[in-house]
C-alpha cells in the first residue's frame, strides 16, 4: 500500500511532529513526511526534521504583502511535494482559504483545549481562569474560522486545583502526542467520513 504523503506546518517546538516521526518509525502509521514547513526560522521543529533527514522548508510572513499570498507560496511547496494532507503542529498562523481551497477537508490542526470550548490562543491558561474542570486537546479538518471545523478527535485531562499554565499544558501535551497519530492514521486508511460538522470514522 503507498503511503500517504503529509506536509506539517510548524512554527515551534515541534513535539507532535515528533510524535509523527516516532508513530511512522515503529511502524504504526502508513504516512511519509514530504516536507516540514515553518514559518520561523530556527525553530527546533525544523532541527528535529532535519535530524530525521526529512525536507525542510523556511516561509517568513514579512516577505510577502498579505496573508493570501503567503499561503500562495505554502500552496506552492506542499504542492511541488505531491503532499496529499496538511498537519498543522504548533503552526500558529490563521490559515486562508487559498490553503483550504487547495486541500479541501485536507488540512488537520491539534488545538489544546475542548473545542468548542477555548479557542484562539493561550487556551490552557484560560481553561484554569475560567475554572473549567476537565480540559483536553482536539483534533479537527481546518475550516475558514478559527479552530470552528469539524471534530475528528478529542481526548480529555483533568484540570487539578493547583494546576498553572505548564502543568496543565504538559498534560494536554502527553494526550496530544497520542492522538494526533491516531487521528492521521485514521485519515490514511480512508476511515473518516465528513457528513456536514460530523466526522465519522468508519
Ligand atoms: C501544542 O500544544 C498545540 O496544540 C498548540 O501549540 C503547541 C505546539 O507544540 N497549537 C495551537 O495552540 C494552535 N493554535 P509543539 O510545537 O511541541 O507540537
Amino acid at each position: 500500500m503507498s503511503k500517504l504523503r503529509l506536509g506539517v506546518l510548524a512554527s515551534g517546538s515541534g513535539s507532535n511532529l515528533q510524535a509523527i516521526i516516532d508513530s511512522i518509525k515503529c511502524g504504526n502509521l502508513p504516512c511519509e513526511i514530504a516536507v516540514v514547513i515553518s514559518d520561523k526560522p530556527d525553530v527546533y521543529a525544523l532541527k528535529r526534521a532535519e535530524l530525521h533527514g526529512i525536507k525542510t522548508e523556511t516561509v517568513q510572513s514579512k516577505t510577502f504583502q498579505n496573508r493570501e499570498a503567503f499561503d500562495t507560496e505554502l500552496v506552492r511547496i506542499l504542492k511541488d511535494h505531491n503532499v496529499e494532507l496538511v498537519v498543522l503542529a504548533g503552526f500558529m498562523r490563521v490559515v486562508t482559504r487559498i490553503l483550504i481551497n487547495a486541500f479541501p477537508m485536507r488540512i488537520m490542526n491539534i488545538h489544546p483545549a475542548l473545542l468548542p470550548s477555548f479557542p484562539g490562543l493561550h487556551v490552557q491558561k484560560k481553561a484554569i481562569e475560567y475554572g473549567a474542570k476537565f480540559s483536553g486537546c482536539t483534533v479537527h479538518f481546518v475550516d475558514e474560522g478559527i479552530d470552528t471545523g469539524p471534530i475528528i478527535i478529542q481526548a480529555v485531562v483533568p484540570v487539578n486545583d493547583n494546576d498553572t499554565e505548564e502543568t496543565l499544558s504538559a498534560r494536554i501535551l502527553k494526550e496530544e502526542h497520542r492522538i494526533y497519530p491516531c487521528a492521521i492514521k485514521l485519515f490514511a486508511k480512508g476511515r473518516l467520513e465528513v457528513r456536514d460538522r460530523r466526522v465519522i470514522v468508519k
